[in-house]
């Protein structure tokens, strides 16, 4: 990876306090820029706070809470980043919720269901509010994260009539339904943005080793799952290089609407993926499922 000084720059990471996207911020941070840590527990994030700055041995390095899940949530959070912060360089979609120990479709406060909510409705949020800084502080980068698991549902498409999981439910399912959504949503983003000096590119992250402390919720056979993915992944320090590579790389100012798989290769989206009439309908509705 090519070493730039990132003293002047300012990124956001969501969900920073574990995986990929503490990874991330120990690198990002190790190159000098400011790195906002965007995480849901006070908890969590202070541990990861305190292990960022040690590790990277930077004290530019702040944690703001943020509950994805949540649209008051992601408002409060852009007020209060824009409160202390001028620019914002990079903004890192990193968090989403994949916990296999949800059955059943649950509606978040703002009615929509909690997956789609956190993996794609309030990722588009934050976006909307965080986009004239972004624009102010061209050249300025955002970066999405989808699944390699996609690969798995090469017929899938957005389920306008099942978006809160009314007609079907699977955890599985809604989680790659709403990346699915992501990767329509980069390409969308990426022509809306042309001439901006915004880019904006999707990581389809592979197989990344998961701390055991996160899985001890699960029923047996899927931690045997997990512990035979294991033997095949990445670490997560591995496939946060490919974050870094997007969110530094000078080689990559102008490149915009690319899908990415580590440690810097093109992969293709499924066919529907880049279905220009869905892509704009899934704007309109997502445009409709927030609040004003
Ligand atoms: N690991 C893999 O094999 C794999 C494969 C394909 C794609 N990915 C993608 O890679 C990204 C990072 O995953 P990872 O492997 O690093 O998993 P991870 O260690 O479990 O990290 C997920 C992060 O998202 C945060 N998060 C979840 N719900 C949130 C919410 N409502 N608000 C704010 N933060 C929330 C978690 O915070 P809490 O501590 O509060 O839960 C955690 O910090 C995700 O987008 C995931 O979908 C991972």
């Amino acid at each position: 990876m090519k070493m730039t000084n990132l003293t002047d720059k300012t990124i956001i990471i969501t969900g920073a306090n574990s995986g990929i996207g503490k990874a991330a911020a120990i690198q990002l941070a190790r190159l000098g820029a400011t790195v906002i840590m965007a995480c849901r527990s006070a908890e969590r994030g202070a541990q990861a706070l305190e292990d960022v700055r040690k590790t990277a041995n930077s004290e530019r390095v702040e944690l703001l809470r943020v509950d994805m899940a949540s649209q008051a949530s992601v408002r409060d959070f852009v007020a209060e980043f824009s409160s202390r912060h001028p620019r914002l360089d990079v903004l890192i979609h990193n968090a989403a919720n994949f916990d296999h120990s949800q059955t059943k479709p649950v509606l978040t406060e703002d009615g929509v269901e909690t997956v789609f909510a956190t993996n794609h409705v309030n990722i588009f949020l934050m976006t909307q509010l965080l986009l004239d800084t972004l624009k102010a502080s061209a050249p300025s980068r955002i970066i999405t994260v989808a699944s390699q698991g996609l690969m798995t549902y090469p017929f899938l498409d957005i389920e306008f009539d099942n978006l809160n999981g009314q007609k079907k439910f699977s955890m599985q399912h809604a989680y790659y339904h709403a990346k699915q959504a992501q990767v329509m949503f980069t390409f969308d983003l990426a022509e809306r943005l042309k001439g901006t000096g915004v880019t904006v590119n999707c990581v389809r992250v592979g197989n990344v080793a998961i701390p055991d402390e996160r899985l001890t919720h699960l029923p047996k056979f899927l931690l045997k799952l997990y512990e035979m993915k294991r033997k095949f992944a990445l670490t997560p320090e591995k496939m946060a290089e490919t974050y870094t590579w997007l969110s530094t790389d000078p080689a990559l100012e102008t490149v915009t609407g690319g899908y990415w798989d580590a440690p810097d290769k093109p992969a293709k989206a499924n066919k529907n993926a880049c279905n220009l009439e869905t892509q704009q309908r899934l704007w309109d509705v997502t445009e409709q499922l927030i609040r004003k």
